[in-house]
């Protein structure tokens, strides 16, 4: 082990300089302009994969866009490693709130990142992190001192999701067929408290539409008189969540986990910081279901968001106007055992339920995800505590994320493997915000936690 995490050490400013050619491809996969970038951006991660070492290295065709495949096998008796990212990544709009363009890659110090940090789109998510991977496997080929056998696949459609991933492990589950799937696309704690992520939330998307008069009027002759879809839209939102933060859809809760109270006493072990937290992100004051922690509520407890709310006039100037509609994106984070199909119907019968009988309401569901939990006493998990607990020389504890990666759910029914979620961004990374970036630290912590994942996993 000492030699690969030498050649680790050697090779630290060769690995950020490749990383940053990643970064300067704009593969957003939303934008169906960016075509080209994320194409290219496939070869180039192939490309990549060859240098380090792998076989079979394949830009396999889906109906969307490709999945980049490569494995290498030392012995069919020993275990596989599946190692899974996603190469594209989320639009950088709105682009003038970036310090510089987002996919200029820079290094910049900060506060949390004395040592500096990668500011670019995707470079904590996920490019700086499935690359992680790539060199990780790099440095095992070169000392060889690979314990097993190891297969990649990374994806181009995460951020949109994940729609051709299903059909592609489907169609392939023996070209896939592994032990144990790792991924980095997830965060720690802080620098200071390494985490495992034991959980992920699961999702349910919807968009809603209220529709008033059968077309635009005029505010002046019939304001006062008539439904006007914004309000009642907006007095519906609002009524989705009441005083004490519970969500008032029928039976939301019915299927949520209880989460034991020693699990519980066991998370808020991670120093929950409330002055920090608020200070980070600009608020003097948090909000939430009542008898939870701003920890719980983000983690074990589900959540209903507004994502965005849209409809009559937003241009220059006034315009006197009562829109014919009013539209809503509305997000649902959900916890095992709830289900996106469930969620969405019990939604969809409220919304309607709830809706004034002199409006139409309409609910079309976009694409879902189920929650995904590894106990925290599965060899899976423990041979990413001892990996990162060699790595960063501190106890290492579970951790919950508020986040959603619907494919693991998926890859523990076809592939029946689980996922260990050893991803190594920061809460602070601002992932799909403007000034994304990744640590230095971050980005070097997880190169040596690979190995020594490999080597804890497959030791007897
Ligand atoms: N990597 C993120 C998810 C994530 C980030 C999980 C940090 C935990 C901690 C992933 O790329 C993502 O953005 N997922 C989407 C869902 C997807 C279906 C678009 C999300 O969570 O909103
Ligand atoms: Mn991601
Ligand atoms: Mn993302």
């Amino acid at each position: 082990m000492k030699e690969t995490l030498n050649y680790i050490q050697e090779n630290k400013q060769r690995y950020v300089d490749e990383l940053f050619e990643l970064l300067k491809i704009a593969s957003i996969s939303a934008d169906p302009a960016y075509k080209e970038d994320v194409l290219r951006c496939a070869d180039q991660v192939s490309k990549f994969l060859k240098d380090a070492g792998a076989d079979d290295v394949e830009v396999c065709e889906t109906a969307g866009y490709p999945i980049v495949f490569g494995q290498k096998i030392i012995d069919k008796n020993l275990p596989t490693v599946l190692m899974y990212g996603h190469y594209d990544v989320q639009p950088p709009d709105p682009l003038e709130l970036w310090d510089k363009p987002p996919f200029e890659p820079y290094i910049k110090k900060t506060d949390i990142h004395p040592e500096g940090a990668i500011f670019a789109r995707g470079s904590a998510d996920d490019k700086g992190q499935f690359f992680m991977h790539i060199k990780a496997f790099e440095a095992m080929m070169k000392t060889d001192t690979l314990p097993c056998n190891v297969k990649f696949i990374f994806e181009g459609e995460e951020e949109v999701g994940s729609k051709s991933l299903e059909a592609f492990v489907k169609d392939n589950t023996e070209k896939l067929s592994c032990d144990v799937i790792l991924i980095s696309d997830t965060h720690i704690y802080s620098n200071d408290q390494p985490t495992v992520t034991t959980g992920l939330r699961g999702l349910s998307y919807v968009e809603v539409e209220v529709e008033g008069p059968n077309r635009d009027l005029h505010s002046g002759l019939y304001g006062g008189a008539v439904p006007n879809p914004i309000h009642v839209l907006s007095r519906m939102i609002a009524n989705l969540i009441d005083e004490d933060g519970h969500i008032t859809v029928d039976g939301f809760y019915d299927n949520v986990e209880t989460v034991s109270d020693a699990e519980r006493a066991d998370m808020n072990k991670l120093k929950d910081d409330p002055e920090h937290f608020k200070k980070s992100i600009g608020l003097n004051g948090v909000e939430g279901e009542k008898g939870y922690t701003t920890l719980e509520r983000t983690s074990i407890r589900p959540t209903l968001d507004c994502n965005g709310i849209w409809g009559g006039y937003i241009g220059e100037g006034a315009k006197t106007v009562i829109p014919s509609k009013a539209f809503a994106k509305i997000s649902m984070r959900l916890v095992p055992y709830q289900t996106p199909d469930e969620i969405t119907e019990k939604f969809t019968k409220y919304f309607e339920k709830i809706a004034p009988a002199n409006v139409k309401v309409k609910v079309n569901p976009h694409h879902g995800g189920m929650p995904y939990v590894l106990p925290s006493d599965t060899k899976e998990f423990l041979a990413a505590k001892t990996a990162m607990e060699t790595a960063f020389g501190k106890e290492v504890l579970p951790y919950r994320s508020g986040g959603s990666i619907p494919i693991t759910a998926m890859f523990e029914q076809v592939l029946k493997a689980k996922s260990v979620l050893m991803g190594f961004g920061l809460d602070s990374d601002a992932i799909h915000s403007p000034n994304e970036h990744y640590g230095l630290f971050n980005f070097y912590k997880g190169i040596e936690s690979i190995p020594l994942f490999f080597e804890s996993y497959t030791k007897k």
